[in-house]
């Protein structure tokens, strides 16, 4: 499974290549940051997801997946480059290398995530020449609202405000919810979608992921209090330097592993329920693998 992991890495790697602008005219230096922070390794489970859930349920045509599962990784990396902005989380590592404002400087780092955004909206429209255009216009709506305010911007926005303060743990879900899961609820959503599911099926893929995202989120907690920058490929201690409480300042670290658990449960028991899937192995595989992750 591990061997087919990278495999799928790979694949996935080619298509964000296809997809990038070629890095010439007067405004190069924005398409050689997009490369830079796009091509710089990055677990890519949020294009993984979306391509085989798209298969597991019949979906057969790249065209029509290839520019949303593009689209997923170069918002989900924009949305890396402004956390680790000074102004934010005030990160100088990412991917096992200099962030993006480090290496281009301040201003390019924030156009260059202004750039991925948008360029995501374009990379994914065209989608639309695709034997269907309807479903590609449904999943286009999907990716939209879930990286915007009612998505993984609206969690940003209350983490960051959140810095030095102590949320309850309606609050604290509220942003796992947002910040992280909403990107892989659009991946998985747009897989089902573009597959043809209905829209039982797609929140039923909503639930999953989501479940998915914030046991994510507080494995990336633990790992930012557990790991070590080498590991991990980012700075460690990066929240208790910003003065955040995660799941583990709020609950302690026994009861986030535990919850780590729990959500990851219920993403493998709504999964069992879904229609039809005989690649189903992989995805079930991925869940629990990102269980127990060490970066
Ligand atoms: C990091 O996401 C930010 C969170 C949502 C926790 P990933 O852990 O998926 O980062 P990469 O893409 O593998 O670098
Ligand atoms: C960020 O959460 C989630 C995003 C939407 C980027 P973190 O701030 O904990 O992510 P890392 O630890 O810097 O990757
Ligand atoms: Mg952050
Ligand atoms: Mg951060
Ligand atoms: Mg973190």
């Amino acid at each position: 499974m591990k061997q087919q992991m990278n495999r799928k890495i790979c694949d996935i790697e080619d298509v964000l290549k296809k997809y990038l602008p070629e890095k010439k005219g007067y405004q190069k230096t924005i398409f050689e940051a997009m490369e830079y922070a796009l091509m710089s390794g990055g677990k890519r489970i949020r294009p993984m997801f979306m391509h085989e859930i798209y298969t597991m349920l019949g979906g057969n045509e790249p065209a029509a997946i290839e520019p949303f599962m593009a689209a997923i990784e170069m918002i989900h990396t924009y949305s890396l480059i402004h956390d680790d902005l000074p102004a934010m989380d005030n990160d100088e590592y990412r991917r096992g290398r200099k962030t993006t404002h480090i290496v281009y400087g301040e201003a390019m780092g924030i156009l260059a995530g202004d750039a991925l955004l948008n360029y995501a909206y374009e990379t994914a429209a065209k989608a639309f020449d695709s034997k269907r255009p309807d479903r590609a216009m449904a999943a286009y709506r999907v990716l939209v609202s879930k990286a915007g305010v009612f998505g993984m911007v609206g969690g940003q926005v209350v983490d960051v405000e959140m810095n030095g303060k102590i949320p309850d743990m309606d609050m604290l879900t509220f942003i796992y919810k947002l910040k992280t899961a909403a990107l892989l609820e659009a991946s998985f959503m747009i897989g089902g979608i573009m597959a043809g599911m209905q829209e039982r099926e797609v929140d039923m893929l909503c639930r999953i992921a989501r479940n998915i995202g914030i046991a994510f989120q507080i494995r990336d907690d633990i790992l930012d209090v557990t790991s070590t920058t080498e590991e991990l490929g980012k700075p460690v201690k990066s929240d208790e330097r910003n003065d955040k409480t995660t799941y583990i300042a709020l609950c302690g670290m026994d009861a986030a592993e535990k919850a780590v658990m729990e959500y990851s449960e219920s993403a493998l028991n709504l999964l069992d329920k879904l229609p039809a899937a005989d690649s189903k192995e992989y995805v079930v595989w991925l869940v629990t693998e990102l269980i127990h992750r060490k970066k």
